[in-house]
């Protein structure tokens, strides 16, 4: 049975529409762990749109579960990763444009720096992940780095539909394979839903499973009547 990684860096984006101090991410992961998460992830991006530092400073000292960072390849995030130090940090590609991660790092054309910031996590004892879509070569490439773990993208998969999609659950099954015979940990991600996470989860050896939109949307859905309902009983107080 794979771990369930939930990433929380939509409830930052709700906070940061308002620049405000609520919702909370720090607290969502506290619920979060109350649910059952096996692991809290979050991305501090570039350009701090939504977590911000003060957030991951504070999980590493709240949250019990695995801690699972997500960043780019960028030494002022990795300085700050080797500082705070959580389990583990995913190398994803980042680009200050995209809405969210679009695409798998490409370790293959950047090697030496993705060896580098590997070397660096790992001295600081952190273990690495690499996002990466599922293509031999670059799976081939985190294997000749000695990475822990891989982290399939799992957005193509999630955006298609009928025979597509189980073509790309079989490029799925086969890179999670290739990761495995490599010796390395098999992660999945993005674009999971309560419809779709399942085929993903039952792939041999999956270890994580890191979703974020889909249950902070659902979190929304279901919290809605109960928050109105309180809102409701303090209005009538008058
Ligand atoms: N894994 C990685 C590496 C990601 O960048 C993201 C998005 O931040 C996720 C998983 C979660 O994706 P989603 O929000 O679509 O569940």
């Amino acid at each position: 049975m794979p771990e369930l990684g939930v990433n929380i860096d939509h409830v930052a984006t709700v906070r940061e529409a308002r620049r405000t101090v609520e919702p909370d991410p720090v607290w969502a992961a506290a619920l979060a762990e109350l649910g059952g998460a096996d692991c809290i992830t979050l991305h501090l991006r570039e350009d701090r749109r939504h977590i911000q530092d003060r957030d991951l400073r504070l999980l590493r000292q709240t949250v019990t579960a695995k801690l699972n960072l997500e960043l780019a390849c960028e030494s002022d995030v990795l300085s700050i990763a080797c500082e705070v130090k959580p389990h583990q940090v995913t190398l994803v590609p980042e680009k200050r444009e995209e809405v969210t991660t679009e695409g798998g790092l490409d370790v293959a054309g950047q090697t030496d720096r993705i060896a580098a910031a590997t070397r660096q996590l790992n001295d600081a004892g952190i273990d690495v992940s690499l996002f990466l879509d599922p293509e031999e070569r670059q799976l081939a490439a985190a294997a000749a780095l000695g990475v822990a773990a891989v982290e399939l993208h799992t957005g193509q998969y999630a955006l298609a539909n009928g025979g597509e999609r189980e073509l790309e659950l079989a490029k799925l099954t086969a890179a999670g394979e290739q990761i495995r015979a490599a010796g390395m940990t098999l992660h999945a991600g993005h674009g999971l839903t309560y419809h779709n996470v399942l085929p993903v989860a039952r792939i041999a050896d999956m270890r994580e499973l890191n979703i974020g939109h889909s249950i902070v949307a659902r979190a929304v859905m279901v919290g809605m009547q109960n928050a109105v309902r309180e809102m409701k009983r303090l209005v009538e107080l008058v």
